[in-house]
């Protein structure tokens, strides 16, 4: 059984691999398939004037079905489907197909966006004809029908006189490069491109020309959400091809979409459940700008960061400086010579957004090294609410005389933080009375065989930017417990305090 699960996954999962890998291997009958298709698909093309990508204007009450087409050349038709010169249009273009059909994301995003932007003009772009080809076949043509794209987007501007700034582009997947190649190809420069996990086989480390990329727009973003490789190749592109390029969760998969979920998925609804799979986290990258658009007052935040071990210690939550930004529909607009990489957390679900804290403890006296990683929980707790057993994940070995920096994340708003408290659970290799007398003398400071001293924790708040230390409350009251509870250091407050007494006496 679970070989044959696992087993499908990844034929499903190296669909799309296996085909590349076969073109590059050139092995004889599968290839000269693809060719003749290739081959048969030029030429109809050539043959006919029709193009085979169509324009569905959407209509905000039936946001899942095209009603009206607006056909390029015939602007009675833009009169017909009453697309709206004067408000912001939207092209919607979706990537590599298997069964020639929509998939139910589309519908979803096109009402997100008339919830979010009534009078706009929301045009579905329609290439599935080319889209249900072999992968590679498909990936090579997104630069045709990226081509008709612009084309369309020429006429539009021509009969409309529309602000080309005014026109923004979102594709998924190999969409992604279909937007960028229509963004090239177009006279004037579009105002914003945003790709949503764009494809990575047949597009990694290619030239800037031959992909998305920052040329195509004034404004380009991008949201990497499967970039998890196998044999050397990803579904999603990894390298940053935007102005800012947002990972969410690392960009390699996300919460929610792990292999043993799928496993578990395909006991409750069969094999047919496996096409969901290698699309989870492909297509989270739609669902996180849907949730932007529905969710206008939640926006999650990114941050700027070097790399994703660096933002998982928590040492990059500053919003200075274009340090951070919306993910998501509210991005703002930063351009810089080389691509802005960016990380955030996100919930399994929407809305996505999730709260990110840095806790940096100074650990100040000598600790024996090769006993130094206990299961540590952290509860927080706040104004508004708690959380409670948040993992702190410890990626280095404590060291002596130094600030070590951790992330939290929690799934909530708490609101202002109050009391932070660090459980810790007996492990196997470790027996519970040394756990205790480890742990317990790490944060209280003034154990007199304490190896290793917390007097204080500072935390850093991304999403308010707040700042604040916490002291051990109750020093002396620490027996044999396995919890430790942190306070806001009063610190300041005594000083000021005893002034203000000595003053007055
Ligand atoms: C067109 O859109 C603008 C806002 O962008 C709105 O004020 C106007 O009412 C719309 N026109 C029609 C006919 O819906
Ligand atoms: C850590 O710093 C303290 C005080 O500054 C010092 O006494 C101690 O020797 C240092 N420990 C190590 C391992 O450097």
């Amino acid at each position: 059984m679970n070989w044959l699960h696992v087993n499908s996954f990844y034929l499903l999962l190296l669909n799309a691999v296996f085909y590349v890998t076969c073109l590059e291997v050139r092995s004889t009958s599968i290839l000269d398939n693809f060719m003749d298709n290739f081959e048969d698909l030029i030429e109809n093309n050539g043959a006919s004037s029709d193009a085979y990508t169509k324009f569905s204007l959407r209509k905000p009450s039936v946001p899942e079905d095209d009603i009206c087409y607006v056909v390029p050349g015939n602007p009675g038709s833009l009169k017909e489907c009453n697309f709206n010169s004067t408000s912001k249009t939207f092209l919607v273009i979706h990537g590599w197909t298997v069964s020639g059909l929509f998939e139910s994301w589309v519908g979803k995003l096109v009402s997100a966006l008339y919830e979010r932007e009534r009078n706009a003009n929301v045009i579905v772009v329609d290439w599935l004809y080319t889209a249900q080809n072999h992968y590679p076949v498909a990936a090579q043509n997104t630069k045709m029908v990226g081509e008709e794209i612009a084309h369309f987007i020429d006429w539009l501007k021509e009969v409309t006189n529309v602000p080309l700034e005014n026109l923004h582009l979102i594709g998924y997947s190999l969409g992604a490069h279909v937007a960028g190649f229509a963004g090239s190809h177009a006279s004037n420069k579009v105002g914003r491109i945003t790709g949503l996990d764009p494809a990575g086989p047949d597009f990694e480390g290619e030239h800037a020309h031959r992909r998305l990329s920052p040329d195509d727009a004034h404004f380009v973003d991008v949201l990497h959400t499967f970039s998890q490789g196998f044999l050397g190749l990803s579904i999603g592109i990894q390298q940053p091809v935007g102005h800012v390029d947002i990972y969410p969760n690392g960009g390699s998969f996300q919460p929610g979409c792990s292999q043993h979920d799928t496993l578990e998925k395909i006991s409750k609804f069969g094999l047919l459940a496996v096409t969901d799979t290698p699309r989870c986290s492909h297509e989270r990258s739609v669902h996180l700008f849907i949730d932007s658009l529905l969710n206008e007052r939640q926006a999650s935040t990114a941050y700027r960061c070097r790399n994703t071990d660096m933002f998982d210690r928590g040492m990059c939550l500053r919003c200075g400086r274009d340090q951070c930004n919306n993910v998501g529909y509210d991005i703002s607009k930063v351009r810089k010579a080389r691509s802005v990489v960016m990380y955030t957390k996100t919930r399994a679900s929407m809305p996505f957004r999730a709260y990110h804290y840095q806790l940096k403890v100074h650990f100040s006296t000598r600790l024996d090294s090769s006993a130094t990683d206990p299961l540590l929980t952290v509860d927080l707790m706040g104004t508004k609410g708690v959380v409670e057993n948040l993992q702190l994940t410890l990626k280095k070995k404590i060291t002596t005389n130094k600030t070590h920096s951790f992330l939290l994340v929690a799934e909530k708003d708490i609101g202002d933080l109050l009391m932070v408290k660090f459980k810790w659970e007996e492990s196997t290799s470790w027996s519970a009375s040394s756990m205790l007398k480890m742990v317990s003398s790490w944060w209280s400071g003034d154990s007199v065989d304490s190896e290793v001293a917390v007097h204080k924790i500072r935390i850093r708040v991304g999403e308010t930017q707040k700042k604040m230390v916490f002291c051990i409350e109750h020093r002396h009251a620490l027996s044999l417990q396995n919890e430790v509870t942190f306070v806001k250091c009063k610190d300041e407050w005594k000083k000021t305090s005893k002034r203000l007494n000595l003053g007055n006496h």
